[in-house]
Parts: structure tokens; C-alpha cells; sequence
């Protein structure tokens, strides 16, 4: 079966194919420099869509268990539901270690984390992003990152992130385009 990762909403799937392959090259160096490759991480990818961010976290991390999470009901992804994205794990053949979870991330997140990770999610859910960082900073581990890969140029969530977790790294996605980020955050503070 040919894996389908989907298509972002005001995109082409040729502008969303581009756009995963630029976050690749980005995030998968800083994810290697986040855990050693052997790690046996316990992750979760927020917002999972079709998966391609669980994908790339568990080709990453060959040992690694990834929970995909999403309501599969938003209308910002081509075509989403747990069952191609059950699909698109089983043709990746990592199946057996990606469990996906149909959960609104607006309610409490069950169990603990080493990395959370995602992909243009948060940029959807309008104010209510603020109480989905609450239920995912408490999901996380102490000593555990947070990935944010989004259009990002709110100060504001920079102020509420940073009162609880410390910032490790940002870069921009593209050179010309200052609003798509990915940021590293780390879970050391005591809150
Ligand atoms: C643009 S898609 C990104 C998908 C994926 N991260 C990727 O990189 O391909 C945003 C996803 O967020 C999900 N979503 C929106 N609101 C949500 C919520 N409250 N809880 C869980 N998932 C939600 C949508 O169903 C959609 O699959």
C-alpha cells in the first residue's frame, strides 16, 4: 500500500510533500542530538494527523514506542481518520510500535512522556492552544522535550511556555519565511 501522509489545508500536495521533507532535514538532527539512538523513548506526536511526524520520531528512534494522537475529525488535513493512519503504519512496518489514540487534545493526556512532538497543530486551535499546553507540560517528563514545529509569532506563548519549560533551540523552516518555526523546549524547572 502506498503511504499517504495527506495534504495541508491552503497547500498543494506538492507544497505539503516539501514542506515535510524541509522539516526532516531540520528536526531529525536536533531529535539526535535531543537522545542517544538506542534510547528506548516514550513519545507522543499531538495533533498526528496521517502520522508523518510519528514516522519520522520512530525511524529516529528504532527502539522508541510513539503514541499518535488526534481527534481525526479536523478539517486542516486531507482526507484524516485512524484507520489510514493505522494503514500508513502498517505499510511503514512500525506498526508494532506506534499505537494511535483517538483523544481531543483539549482533555488530559494519560501517562508520561519523553518526547512530545507536533506538526502544525497548535496554529488550529485558536485560544484554546494554551490550555493544550498545560495538559502536554504535565504529560512530559522532567527532563523530557517538547517539539513545536508550527507558524509561530505569538509572544505571548513564549511567555507562558517559557515560565515552565527552558527553550533549547529555534530555527526557522524557511529562509524567506520567518513565521514557520521548530523549537526545542526541555522539562527541567520544578513549577
Ligand atoms: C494540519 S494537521 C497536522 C497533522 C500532522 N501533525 C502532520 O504533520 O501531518 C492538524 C491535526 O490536528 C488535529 N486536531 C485539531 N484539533 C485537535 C484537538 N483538539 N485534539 C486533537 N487533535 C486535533 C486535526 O484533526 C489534524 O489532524
Amino acid at each position: 500500500m502506498k503511504v499517504d501522509f495527506g495534504v495541508y489545508h491552503h497547500s498543494t500536495p506538492e507544497e505539503s510533500n516539501a514542506f515535510r521533507e524541509r522539516l526532516e532535514r531540520v528536526l531529525m538532527p536536533l531529535l539526535k542530538s535531543a537522545f542517544n539512538r538506542e534510547a528506548r523513548i516514550n513519545a507522543l506526536d499531538v495533533g498526528c494527523g496521517l502520522g508523518f511526524l510519528s514516522w519520522l520520531i520512530a525511524r529516529t528512534f528504532p527502539q522508541g514506542k510513539v503514541t499518535c494522537m488526534d481527534t481525526f475529525k479536523g478539517d486542516s488535513l486531507s482526507d484524516v481518520s485512524v484507520e489510514r493512519a493505522i494503514l500508513n503504519f502498517r505499510a511503514l512496518k512500525v506498526e508494532d510500535r506506534v499505537t494511535v489514540i483517538q483523544h481531543d487534545l483539549r482533555e488530559p493526556i494519560d501517562g508520561s512522556y519523553d518526547l512530545i512532538a507536533s506538526n502544525l497543530f497548535f496554529h488550529n486551535l485558536g485560544k484554546e492552544r494554551f490550555k493544550v499546553y498545560e495538559n502536554v507540560i504535565f504529560a512530559l517528563k522532567q527532563g523530557g522535550y517538547f517539539v513545536i514545529s508550527d507558524m509561530f509569532s505569538e509572544e505571548e506563548d513564549m511567555k507562558i511556555l517559557e515560565k515552565q519549560l527552558d527553550l533549547i533551540v529555534t530555527r526557522t523552516l524557511f529562509d524567506d519565511d520567518w513565521r514557520f518555526r521548530v523549537m526545542i523546549l526541555k522539562k527541567e524547572k520544578q513549577y
